[in-house]
């Protein structure tokens, strides 16, 4: 609600940490996913500065803002010389979703218009989104049961003369594995169709891995046949939020990302990105965050990000019940359950002793499972998380896997959930035993998740995705 007199920032600021309190903690490496940190404070301190000191400048113009110009060729060309192709062109974007989404405005623009995006089924939504919101439709092409990589050859079979894009990742974020961008590039080329790396988690984070002594395979602008990039500073870049980075082949691809319109009486329109008017502030966070590191820092955390994960690979493998799914080649580890061993409570219990593990569905096959991405700070704590790990399992085992409720499933599926209005529907669900507002069984903010997980399992994608978008409607109703 909005004041009738307007607050101290002593009293709002209490009122914010207040809030924040039940959150999950963005540092100290508890949160196994969503947050990305250096184990060192006064880089996110620099970071923080550059950002509110950029924060109220607006990169809607660049003439008249010369200083995000300047601080913006430097972030993309410190990408581009990292990811193979110094000096390629770019653009600094929001968030791996929306260097997608230009990625894949830029691919339809190249080619008649309308069209299909060829990808793996293990691609990141954002694909799905951008093909959605640009008219486009997907061809998913499954991956290797063991691997859970795409095989080029199915990828070859899915190319049509609609294709206008082809998607390898690197790696992909569920199980960590890289798909073998030579091979997809090469046969895109010879197809005479454009190839993007979603290298959103990975472009900052696999060139160090192989420093640190990783056997990186090329995935980079450096390939012939790929024609864009994406990676997001704020992930391995360790930046704050809002900060990705698209490289394409050439100046004319990237213009086929850019939107102008003179076609009203106001200002003129010219846009590098989806956004219109922007902060240049998570530039500056970028920017800030890259030169407070250098090469040195980004080096060094390489190695202990590559260090702890070997130590976490190998200490899952010996705890029972648990297997880490394929071979993880960044830092990104799936961990799959057994007929005792519920991954789901293993979350919640997980979640009991103070540690965030993400819940994965199963999809296409690959079982459900739990994803850690290890950060720089990681190796610090990486013993604890296996103690966590092992306690929660062994929990976990002793209490059970969860129960879905008797006919849930068929009950959901057979709804008509346009006819239901949001509080019937939270009614319904709690009817069930399936609290959405996600008070657990404590009252504390520790939702118990394993059974709202459980019968998300049991449901096919589609009807998954209507209830997921009716929870986030109950949530903020
Ligand atoms: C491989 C990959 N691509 C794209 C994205 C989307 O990035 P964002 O959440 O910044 O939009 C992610 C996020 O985790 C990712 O892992």
């Amino acid at each position: 609600m909005l004041p009738e007199h307007g607050r101290t920032a002593q009293d709002l600021l209490a009122e914010l940490s207040a809030l924040k309190a039940a959150d999950l903690p963005v540092r100290g490496g508890k949160v196994t996913a969503y947050v990305y940190d250096t184990g060192r404070p006064e880089v996110h301190e620099t970071a923080h500065r550059a950002y509110a000191e950029m924060l109220e400048v607006n990169m809607l113009d660049p003439t008249a803002f010369p200083s995000m110009v300047a601080i913006e060729k430097q972030v993309v060309g410190a990408v581009a010389e990292l990811l193979g192709r110094p000096g390629a062109p770019g653009i600094f974007t929001s968030g791996g979703t929306e260097s997608i989404m230009l990625a894949v405005k830029a691919a339809r623009d190249h080619g008649p218009g309308g069209g299909e995006i060829v990808l793996p089924v293990t691609a990141h939504p954002a694909f799905h989104k951008a093909a959605h919101y640009l008219g486009l439709d997907v061809v998913p092409v499954p991956v290797d049961p063991v691997t859970f990589t795409v095989s080029p050859a199915a990828v070859e079979a899915a190319i049509t003369g609609r294709t206008v894009l082809v998607v390898a990742s690197a790696p992909s974020y569920p199980q960590g594995v890289i798909d073998p961008v030579e091979e997809i590039a090469a046969l895109a080329s010879a197809r005479g169709v454009l190839c993007h790396v979603d290298a959103c988690v990975g472009g900052w984070l696999l060139p160090w891995l192989r420093e640190a002594g990783a056997a990186v395979p090329p995935f980079d602008l450096s390939v012939p046949g790929v024609t864009s990039i994406s990676c997001d500073l704020h992930k391995f870049g360790y930046a704050p939020k809002g900060a990705s980075v698209l490289l394409f082949r050439d100046a004319e691809l990237r213009r086929r990302a850019y939107f102008a319109s003179a076609a009203w009486p106001g200002y003129t329109i010219i846009n590098a990105t989806v956004q219109s008017s922007r902060s240049a502030g998570p530039l500056g966070g970028a920017w800030g965050t890259l030169q407070a590191l250098g090469a040195e820092g980004y080096r060094e955390l390489g190695r202990t990000t590559l260090e702890a994960t070997r130590r976490l690979v190998k200490g899952v493998a010996a705890i029972p019940g648990l297997r880490v799914l394929g071979e993880p080649e960044a830092s990104l580890v799936a961990i799959a359950g057994s007929d005792d061993v519920d991954v789901f409570v293993v979350s919640d219990e997980a979640r009991r002793l103070g540690w965030f593990l993400q819940p994965q569905l199963s999809y296409a096959g690959i079982p459900a499972n739990l994803h850690i991405t290890v950060t720089g700070v990681t190796l610090a704590g990486v013993d604890a998380l296996l103690e966590v790990i092992a306690a929660a399992t062994e929990a976990a085992r002793t209490r059970g896997p969860a129960v879905v409720p008797d006919g849930l499933p068929e009950l959901i599926s057979g709804l008509d959930l346009d006819a239901l209005d949001d509080a019937t529907f939270a009614e319904l669900a709690a009817s069930v035993g399936v609290d959405l507002r996600g008070s657990g069984s404590d009252g504390a903010a520790q939702p118990e998740m394993a059974v709202v997980n459980a019968v998300l399992d049991a449901l096919p994608a589609a009807t998954r995705e209507a209830i997921l978008v009716r929870f986030l409607s109950v949530m903020y109703s």
